[in-house]
Parts: structure tokens; sequence; C-alpha cells
């Protein structure tokens, strides 16, 4: 296996992930194989697939949708192209859930706008079984992979899908301690949608089709009605909308409004809280 692995054109980690996944699928052994066996040879079929998901992934398929999955907080989720691959610094959107949830100490209830994989939803769900999760989504596809997901996780009893466009999806009467949204905010002519990963995952997933801050603004100007009073709301956005997504919250009358950064120290998440009175 050295051979492949210092003969293939892909960067030497995405071949170990690539070889690693071959070797547990047709031979049921585990990554540290990639050590131990490594003058092992692939037989004919492994040999073949090798070889088709390195010339997927030189043509640029994201390595989550070859796999057919990827890690997100402490959950596993199964990803297609149909769905967006969850991004490490959303993690970040449910730690912050979690800490709520902690602070609040009782059965809650939160709801996570486009849910996509379900993965937000998931990840809270599986950390607080004391939670309870509305989920929605506009897209079938995304809604069929989460709901897939959340059987996989055996959180399907604690986490509730329902599909519409954004808070259409729900009962208007009802109302949640924490609502949570990692909602599409690329402007529509952002280059980075043609490049990378992105060419590969849904536009719907990606893009508000306008200036990057029309669902911000949707999520943001509606929250009122569905949160409970001094219930939180904590959104994704750009690198650089943190200061229009800051202004979007004070306009909608929300108190303690605070900016989150990444690892990267960029500002990518703003919270706030519905006032008590
Ligand atoms: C950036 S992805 C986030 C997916 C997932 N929450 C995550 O963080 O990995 C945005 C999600 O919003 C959904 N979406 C787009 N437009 C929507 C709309 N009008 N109403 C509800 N959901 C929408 C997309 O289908 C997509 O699943």
């Amino acid at each position: 296996m050295h051979l492949l692995l210092s003969n293939c054109l892909l960067p030497a980690n995405e071949a170990r992930i690539l070889l690693a996944h071959i070797l547990e699928k047709h031979y049921q052994l585990p990554r540290s194989a990639l050590l131990s066996r490594d003058d092992m040879t692939l037989n004919e079929a492994a040999s073949i697939e090798w070889e088709t998901l390195v010339a997927r992934r030189i043509h640029g398929e994201p390595v989550a949708y070859i796999l057919g999955k990827k890690g997100f907080h402490n959950i596993e989720l199964m990803v297609a192209p149909g769905v967006l691959i969850p991004r490490p610094e959303t993690e970040l959107l449910v730690d912050i859930a979690l800490a709520e949830i902690v602070k609040l100490n009782r059965p809650c209830r939160a709801l996570d706008l486009g849910t996509g994989s379900g993965a937000i939803a998931l990840a809270i769900a599986n950390a607080t079984p004391q939670a309870s999760i509305v989920a929605s989504d506009q897209s079938g596809d995304a809604l069929a992979i989460a709901k897939q997901n959340a059987g996989t996780l055996k959180l399907d009893t604690q986490v509730q899908f329902t599909q519409g466009n954004w808070y259409e999806a729900l009962d208007p009467k009802s109302t949640f301690d924490i609502i949570v949204s990692n909602p599409p905010y690329i402007a529509d002519r952002d280059p980075h949608l043609v490049q990378g990963d992105l060419r590969f995952e849904p536009a719907s997933a990606l893009t508000d089709y306008g200036n990057g801050l029309t669902y911000l603004e949707v999520i943001i100007s509606k929250a009122d009605q569905y949160l409970r009073p001094g219930g939180l709301l904590a959104v994704e956005h750009g690198f650089d909308q943190s200061e229009a997504v800051m202004h979007l919250m004070k306009l909608s009358g929300f108190k303690e409004l605070q900016v989150h950064t990444d690892l990267a120290g960029q500002e990518r998440i703003a919270s706030c809280r519905k006032p008590i009175q």
C-alpha cells in the first residue's frame, strides 16, 4: 500500500483518508492498518475502487461526498450531494446552544432553521436528552437525509422535522427557548460559489440569490414571534457580515447582542436575546 500512497497525486492526508475507507469497506480493517499492514496488496475489487475514488477527488468532488459521511461535533452524519457538508465552524453554534441549555437547567425546546443534514439539531439532541428540537428545511432532499441521520443516531423521537420556507414550516403558535440557524449567506455573485467543494454542493444551501443577507434578515426579523421571553437567537454568517447582522438584531429589538469568533479569529456567529417583559 505504501506504493499506492507515494504514487498518488492527491495530498497525502486525503489519499490516506480514501485508502482507510477502502480498507474498512473491503477488509473490515481499521485506519491503523495503513501503518500496520503497509506491505499489503489490494485485491482487484479494492484496487478498482481506489482508482475510482482518487479520480473523483482529482476531479474536485469533496471527500465527504466520496465517503458519504462527515464527522460533526460528536456525531457522524450521512451526507450526499443534496445536502451541505457540515463545517467545523458551525460546531460553535451547537456549543452556544448547549451552554444555553445548561444554563436553563430544565427541559427546553430548540428550533434549527435550515437543518440540512440535521447537523445542528442532531448534535444538540445527542448531547442533551432533555432538549426537544424542531428542525426545518425547504429542501425535501435535505430533510430525507436529515431524517435518515436521526434514525441512525436513534434521535428520531427527540427531533421533529418539518418542511417549508423558514418560519412558514412551523405552527405559528409554537415557541422556543432557543433558535439557531446556519442559513445560506453567500451573495449570488460571490466567486467562491464556483470554486472548490462549493461547486458540488446545492446552490440553495449556499446562497440567498441576493446580497447574502436576505435570509438572515427574515430569520432575525421574525424570530421575536417564535422566541419565548428571554429566549436566545444565534445565527452563523459570513466573515464580513457581523456588523450588518448586529444591526439587524438591534433593529428587531433584541438585547444582549454578542459576536462569537471561530478558531481562526473570524466573527462568524451572532447571538442575541428576546427581552423578558
Ligand atoms: C448553509 S446550509 C446549513 C445546513 C446545516 N444547518 C449545516 O449547518 O450544516 C442552509 C440550509 O438552509 C436551507 N434553506 C435554504 N433556503 C431555505 C428556505 N427558504 N427555508 C428553509 N430552509 C432553507 C437549505 O436547504 C440548507 O439545507
